[in-house]
């Protein structure tokens, strides 16, 4: 059966206090549109809608970049969740198949769920995804009879006895498309919010003789997320969910509790990560590699063998191969570094090229920016590159090529060859001796006027 997805992201989210639309809030270093796009992913979609409203372009934007396959549909006004289900009818008029419409502020619903949603349709035309709820606050409630439901009620609609009911909408509602579309034509908005309510067409469809049922998850899954509160909350979730699944497949975190991972953070079996690691988006590790305590890493990989850390930071287009070594305050960004290279202590690495098993001094500097332009520094296999070293990119360093400490290299440096770029050095006798003596006289005849 081939499925679409419908994908709810008009609403401005009031209660996040906030400039930004509400799906644009992160998580785990990701839009939560980008969490709710994984989901519709999951489902394998032959079409993906989403529907934006406040802040349209810049969640479009977001869209665009994170599922480029997405088709985007427009809900000026925000009047009801049926009313931005049925924006985007026109767009699927002719498809056959199933519609699922999900939210982008519910960012954790599980494959292993949706697989449940889509076997239901077996046995209902409309299958709704329902959670029992510790404290059912203000989610619409589902009223069954039996194993059927019978109609949703809106908090805000629901009689005493029925916001006493424990089972809740998750608002996911799986049906055939063009039954979908139907039904949410024919929603009024005669309820206490005067909107479109998507719950209604589950009435609706029990008019018709359609059969409704629910499928249930855990409520974990289905967590909307409506305040900076909830928000924090589901990173949380999020955090403790990647933590355990890192353990499950083989990685070692010495203290989980302090690791924070990207939407998609991936690590091999038997790397180690140790205290205080933060990983940004982009980011995989091959098994067997070590990334010591306090690093910042974005945008990179790191080979088999590798070591970071600790305190490393690693920005985009960081390509370590294997076995390499990046120590205590190393910067490395848009830069491949080549199997068994060092890069040890205090540097900065960007837009550049180091060669295999090349050792690169510390407190080396590509100055890769010209304050227009950035530029690029080759350094070849097996070079040396002194302490202090500033390459002035663009620059070469040949192979097995040294540079001296201290040294400003401006030009390229030939294969074998050796840079020498300071100052020469002057010694002169006594000097220091005369000038310690000139200044010890110097204060204490000062103080001698003091007192
Ligand atoms: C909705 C359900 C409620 C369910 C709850 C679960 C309805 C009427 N109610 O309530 O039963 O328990 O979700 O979280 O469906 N949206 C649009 N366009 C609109 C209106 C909403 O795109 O015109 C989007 C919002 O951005 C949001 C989602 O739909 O992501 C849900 O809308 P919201 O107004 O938050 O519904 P709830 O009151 O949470
Ligand atoms: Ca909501």
């Amino acid at each position: 059966m081939s499925i679409s997805t419908i994908l709810l992201a008009a609403g401005q989210g009031t209660r996040m206090n906030s400039d930004l639309p509400k799906v644009l809030h992160r998580i785990a270093g990701a839009p939560l549109v980008a969490h709710a796009l994984r989901v519709a992913n999951m489902l394998d979609p032959a079409r993906m809608i989403v529907v934006t409203g406040f802040g349209a372009d810049a969640v479009a934007r977001a869209v665009a970049w994170h599922a480029p396959q997405a088709e985007i549909v427009h809900q000026p006004e925000q009047r009801g969740t049926a009313h931005a289900v049925a924006q985007a009818a026109p767009l699927l008029a002719d498809f056959d198949g199933d519609a699922v419409v999900l939210y982008g502020d519910t960012p954790f619903v599980s494959a292993e769920t949706l697989e449940r949603l889509q076997a239901a349709r077996c046995d209902f035309d409309l299958v709704v995804l329902g959670f029992e709820a510790a404290d059912p606050a203000r989610y619409g409630r589902l009223v069954m009879a039996g194993d059927s439901l019978q109609r949703i009620v809106e908090f805000k609609d629901a009689t005493t006895e029925e916001r006493a009911i424990t089972l809740c909408n998750s608002g996911v509602v799986c049906a055939q498309a063009q039954v979908l579309f139907d039904l949410v034509e024919r929603v009024e908005n005669n309820n206490a919010a005067g909107e479109y309510y998507l719950t209604d067409i589950v009435a609706l469809a029990r008019a018709q003789g359609l059969r409704a049922g629910v499928v249930c998850c855990d409520q974990a899954e289905t967590l909307g997320i409506n305040t900076r509160t909830e928000l924090a909350e589901a990173e949380a979730t999020f955090q403790a969910r990647a933590r355990a699944n890192a353990l499950e497949n083989g990685v070692t975190l010495s203290a989980p509790d302090t690791v924070i991972f990207a939407i998609d953070t991936e690590i091999g079996r038997d790397a180690i990560i140790g205290p205080h690691v933060v990983f940004g988006p982009g980011v995989t590790i091959e098994s067997g590699a070590e990334v010591r305590a306090f690093c910042d890493l974005e945008g990179c990989h790191i080979s088999r063998g590798a070591v970071v850390g600790p305190f490393a930071r690693l920005r985009p287009g960081a390509e370590l191969a294997e076995d390499v070594r990046v120590g205590n305050f190393v910067e490395i960004k848009n830069a491949v570094v080549d199997e068994g290279a060092k890069i040890n202590h205090l540097s900065y690495v960007g837009d550049a090229h180091v060669g295999e098993h090349a050792n690169i001094g510390a407190g080396t500097v590509t100055c890769n920016y010209d304050g227009v332009f950035k530029h690029r520094t080759e350094i070849g296999a097996r070079a040396f590159i002194g302490s202090d070293t500033m390459l002035v990119a663009p620059v070469r360093v040949g192979a097995g090529a040294m540079t001296a400490s201290g040294s400003v290299v401006t030009r390229d440096v030939p294969d074998g060859a050796m840079a020498i770029g300071r100052a020469r050095q002057d010694n002169k006798p006594g000097l220091a001796t005369r000038l310690f003596d000139r200044l010890r006289a110097l204060k204490s005849a000062a103080q001698k006027e003091q007192s």
